[in-house]
């Protein structure tokens, strides 16, 4: 049990098991968990997506309601619902505004991709009804967590708006910034919305080129801020990363800092995943080669144990590096090996990749689409596992692979640098492959020295295995280091004011 017991409250736009599009999800339902299990009050904040069905998650109306101001637009209403996190006593309010937030399709963007015209307000109203939340419902968190841009508009709020208010008014914050891609830049109008005084818009808190950047104020007002690697903490105050944002990171190094996400390894564990053909563990690998022609089987791909398969699953976005696969896929396919992939995400990427399968009959397989069940067998059943980012944050599907004995060929940024340690032949140590240049070159000849240790140095390729099967990197470790940053915070926040 945890000496001093914090009342945390964690925002954000998505988290599993509810609603999830990307690694946000795992990382909100995992670290909520953690941290709960140490004896911390943990509860978390979520809109009420159409894609949450209520009944499946035994979720309860509460009997409070919320007014939500949004400056020029009025004051909007909100019911709120509650729920327990499966098998936790994390506590899951659901904001339910049905203009907001019951549309089907995507989560931020409609199931073109298109994303939705109104997200500035989307998110804007769910960030203020999360401080709302608190107030009806007498809750003083000693931190409140929020991530991304979705939610970076709380602290901003906080400092503003509520900084006299008894409940929330003295509130630390800590900001996770997942990705310094999505910023929640919208028009200057934005600001009549938020409401926060036109005083705020300049080039140190929220406008960014004319626009209202709420990540951007969100890291000016926010008590703490962290990254999910180390290795991005570094990278996002260059240019080059912190696309646009990387001075405002550097006024603020001093508050910043890096965690490695853990991973779930309830859901993500070959010896008793029921996603898979067979379970296997480190000591009986027998059911990995099960694994792998039932890969086959659903995949399309000619049953052989004898040939390396690779696999991706991954939005099919640039940031994942998809274009420069692309690039250089049929180079790697000249090579005995097969290819699985899943994925969704831009259009061109679906009309590629969903047709080389008819070109590469028996060696590539390809889902375009999102399915959990067939994340789990690629995992299980591939014998490598690439993801050739051109930024990473942190990045979890190399950790899962790992634990899956499916190793991992990354290119060496953000958190896959952190994770992954080269193999170095001469010594037999390491845990995968890794590139560095962001070219088809790098990435072909990395990949084929992956595919020829495969073929010519079983030794190597069996240490590669019981290493990457016996590395752990647990959701514990980070939620030991998110509740020193809640302390801090705290400590921080209590001195300023
Ligand atoms: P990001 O959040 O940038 O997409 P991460 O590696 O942090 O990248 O997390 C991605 C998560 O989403 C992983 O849990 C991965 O298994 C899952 N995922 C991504 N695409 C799909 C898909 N098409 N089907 C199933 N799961 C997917
Ligand atoms: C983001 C990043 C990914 C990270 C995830 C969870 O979506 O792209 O690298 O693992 O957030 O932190």
């Amino acid at each position: 049990m945890v000496e001093t017991k914090l009342k945390i409250l964690i925002v954000a736009s998505e988290a599993a098991p509810y609603v999830k599009e990307g690694g946000l999800a795992d990382v909100t339902g995992a670290l909520s968990a953690a941290l709960s299990f140490m004896g911390h009050d943990v509860r978390v904040v979520l809109p009420l997506y159409f894609q949450i069905d209520p009944k499946e998650f035994n979720l309860t109306e509460c009997k409070e309601t919320l007014s939500v101001p949004m400056g020029v637009i009025g004051t909007l209403g909100a019911s709120i619902m509650e729920g327990k996190m499966p098998g936790t006593k994390v506590t899951v309010y659901f904001i339910e505004n049905e203009y907001f937030f019951g549309r089907p399709g995507g989560l931020y963007s409609t199931v073109d991709g298109e994303g939705y015209m109104d997200n500035d307000n989307r998110f804007t109203f769910f960030s203020r009804a999360a401080i709302e939340l608190c107030r009806v419902l007498h809750f003083k968190p000693d931190c409140i967590h929020v991530n991304d841009w979705h939610t970076a508009a709380i602290p901003v709020f906080l400092n503003i708006s509520y900084k006299d208010d008894p409940i929330v008014g003295n509130c630390a914050t800590l900001l996770t910034i997942h990705n310094m891609q999505h910023q929640g830049e919208f028009y200057e109008g934005l600001m009549d919305v938020l409401d926060v005084g036109w005083e705020h818009f300049h080039y140190l808190e929220l406008e960014r080129d004319g626009k209202t950047n709420l990540l951007k104020g969100g890291i000016y007002h926010s008590t703490l801020i962290n990254t999910v690697s180390e290795s991005y903490v570094r990278e996002i105050q260059t240019p080059e990363f912190g696309i646009n944002l990387d001075g405002v990171l550097r006024d603020r190094s001093a508050d910043l800092y890096g965690i490695i996400n853990g991973v779930d390894y309830d859901t993500w564990n070959p010896e008793t995943d029921l996603l898979i053909a067979k379970n296997y563990s480190v000591d009986n690998l027998a059911g990995k080669a099960l694994c792998k022609a039932d890969l086959q089987r659903s995949f399309g791909l000619y049953e052989r144990p004898d040939v390396p398969i690779i696999g991706l699953v991954t939005r099919l976005v640039k940031q994942k590096g998809i274009d420069v696969l692309a690039e250089t896929i049929y180079g790697i396919l000249e090579h005995d090996v097969q290819i699985v992939l899943l994925g969704t995400g831009e259009v061109w990427a679906h009309f590629f990749f969903g047709d080389m399968p008819n070109q590469y009959k028996g060696k590539f397989g390809c889902y375009i689409g999102y399915d959990n069940t067939l994340a789990h067998k690629i995992e299980a059943g591939s014998d490598f596992f690439l993801m050739p980012s051109r930024f990473e944050p942190c990045g979890l599907n190399q950790m899962y692979s790992m634990r899956y004995g499916t190793i991992p060929i990354v290119r060496a940024i953000g958190g896959l640098n952190d994770t992954v340690e080269n193999l170095n032949e001469a010594d037999n140590t390491g845990t995968g492959f890794k590139s560095y240049d962001l070219t088809a070159d790098a990435l072909r000849n990395t990949t084929l020295w992956a595919i020829n240790i495969y073929y010519n140095r079983k030794d190597l390729m069996y240490g590669l295995i019981k290493r990457t099967m016996n590395k752990r990197f647990t959701w514990d470790a980070a939620a030991r280091q998110y509740e020193k940053l809640y302390l801090k915070a705290k400590s921080q926040n209590i001195s300023c004011s």
